[in-house]
């Protein structure tokens, strides 16, 4: 949708809009900013919130079993997030959209095919599909917010190389709470209405500086020289790309458009997304609560499974040849599960179907790099290790996650340092987590809070009732 002020007057009959149709006289001309779009939006959506609860605040829907309170709560129905629902079998759709639509239906680069993720922050925040204008217009405003404190420069400078970098990425983010914008407005006394508008700056903020930090923990780590300055004039992937190194190979900068676009949010309960929300809840701001996001994102059984694919693969090249045999990459398989390891890249706490994030990065790579001999790997163990697992009968979901593909594309364009690719991943997912903080501030998302109980209770509860 082309969000202009012209529009805005057109379709003036909804309420949201009727609210801000003042507001929106300024703006005949130039097409609306984010923060412009947002704020048109709100009243409405605030509204819409309001009349749900009205309407079926008191009604309940599905059990609590005992089992869930034990296995990690899957499946309970705990939380509010509009930006993206996973659908067990189709995946995750942002705003309602599949992988492939995003893919269709945001503004490109030029010459380039696919999508810009500065267009899926836009559409995470506002449902909408932003024109190219609108998304240069955001390259730009990160552009130019991009530079990080001195401070946090030496903090990173100063760290150990073998220190991992997802640690070095959340000190940084962590850090750069010094200058908040939420923090200060909050010392300010703001009323609680207003606390979306200092939520989206840091929101902004952090976004910007990301590259900054990612690319300085890149070279400093792997002795990579010195970081080149940003280009105001180009996309995030590809400043992103050229402070990692790689901005002169287009390849390289097209995947990780497609990088940061799929890997940005998956609905609200997974750890990185729900400890963003959690420790936001909190009023905490924007960086901490993002510094704790990533904390979790850190872990093998989430975002460090990239990591442990690669090892796992490059452990089994080492071991059977470049080109095993089926029959010998079916042993590894099973010798790992008999060694009490997961697979990594397979399984999935939500998904029953093949992850279309993974699909996404298949198609990327028959496009880009057919022969490369680690990518016919992994499309080797993607026809045997769902049979295995099945036959294995633990997993509920034997289908390849996101992380099953990730690192043989980066490995491709010799992005090779494997510890490095969860940090990639981190960039990407502050997308998902800053819009979802700038929605719980403008719906004022009071301190989470859930119960537990411990298990003498859980046994008195149940010793009476006949089941
Ligand atoms: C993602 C993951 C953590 C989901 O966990 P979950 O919701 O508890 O998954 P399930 O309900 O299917 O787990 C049931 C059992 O199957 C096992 N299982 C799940 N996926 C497995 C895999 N890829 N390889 C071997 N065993 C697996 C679990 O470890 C669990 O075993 P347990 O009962 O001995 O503890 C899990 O599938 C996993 O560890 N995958 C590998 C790591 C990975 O790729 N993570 C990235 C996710 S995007």
């Amino acid at each position: 949708m082309i969000v202009h002020a012209g529009s805005i007057l057109r379709f003036s009959h909804s309420p949201s809009l009727r609210n801000t149709f003042a507001a929106a006289r300024y703006l005949s001309s130039k097409p609306v900013t984010l923060k412009e779009r947002l704020s048109q939006l709100i009243p409405g959506e605030i509204e819409t919130v309001k009349s749900v609860r009205a309407e079926y605040g008191k009604q309940s829907f599905g059990p609590v079993l005992v089992d869930q309170l034990y296995g990690g709560m899957r499946g309970l129905p705990a939380l509010i997030w509009d930006g993206s629902v996973l659908d067990a079998e189709e995946g995750i759709h942002f705003r309602g959209k599949t992988i492939f639509e995003c893919q269709e239906l945001l503004p490109k680069a030029p010459g380039g095919l696919e999508p810009l993720p500065e267009g899926l922050f836009w559409l995470l925040v506002t449902g909408e599909i932003p024109t190219q204008e609108q998304v240069t217009g955001l390259s730009r405003d990160w552009a130019a917010r991009s530079t990080i404190p001195e401070f946090v420069e030496e903090i990173l400078d100063r760290c150990p190389t073998t220190l991992h970098p997802m640690s070095q990425f959340s000190m940084a983010v962590t850090a750069l709470n010094h200058d908040s914008a939420f923090s200060k407005a909050y010392q300010e006394r703001i009323p609680k209405k207003e606390y979306w508008g200092p939520t989206f700056e840091d929101a902004m903020d952090l976004i910007a500086k990301l590259p900054n930090i990612a690319g300085r923990i890149y070279r400093n780590v792997f002795g990579q020289g010195k970081l080149p300055a940003i280009d105001l004039e180009k996309d995030y992937s590809w400043n992103l790309a050229t402070l990692l190194g790689f901005g002169d190979n287009p390849g390289f900068v097209e995947l990780l458009r497609l990088y940061l676009t799929i890997h940005s949010d998956h609905e609200g309960g997974n750890v990185s997304a729900h400890t963003g929300k959690l420790v936001g809840s909190a009023l905490s701001d924007p960086f901490l609560a993002y510094g704790a996001a990533l904390n979790g994102l850190a872990g093998p059984l989430h975002g460090l499974a990239n990591q442990e694919v690669l090892i796992w693969l490059q452990t089994m090249q080492a071991n059977l040849g470049k080109e095993p045999s089926d029959e010998a990459v079916k042993e590894y398989i099973w010798s790992t599960l008999k060694a009490g390891q997961v697979v990594p890249g397979y399984g999935h706490a939500v998904l029953r179907k093949t992850d279309p994030r993974y699909i996404a990065q298949r198609k990327f790579a028959l496009r880009h790099m057919p022969e490369d001999k680690m990518f016919q790997l992994v499309g080797q163990i993607y026809n045997l290790v769902p049979d295995i697992l099945l036959e294995a009968g633990k997993a509920k979901n034997p289908w390849p996650n996101v992380d099953a593909h990730s690192g043989v594309l980066l490995s491709h364009y010799g992005l090779t340092e494997m510890q490095y690719y969860t940090v990639l991943f981190g960039v990407s997912r502050a997308f998902g987590v800053a819009a979802q903080l700038i929605w719980d501030r403008v719906h004022g998302a009071p301190l989470e809070r859930p119960k537990s109980y411990s298990t003498k209770a859980i046994k008195k509860m149940f010793a009476n009732k006949h089941q």
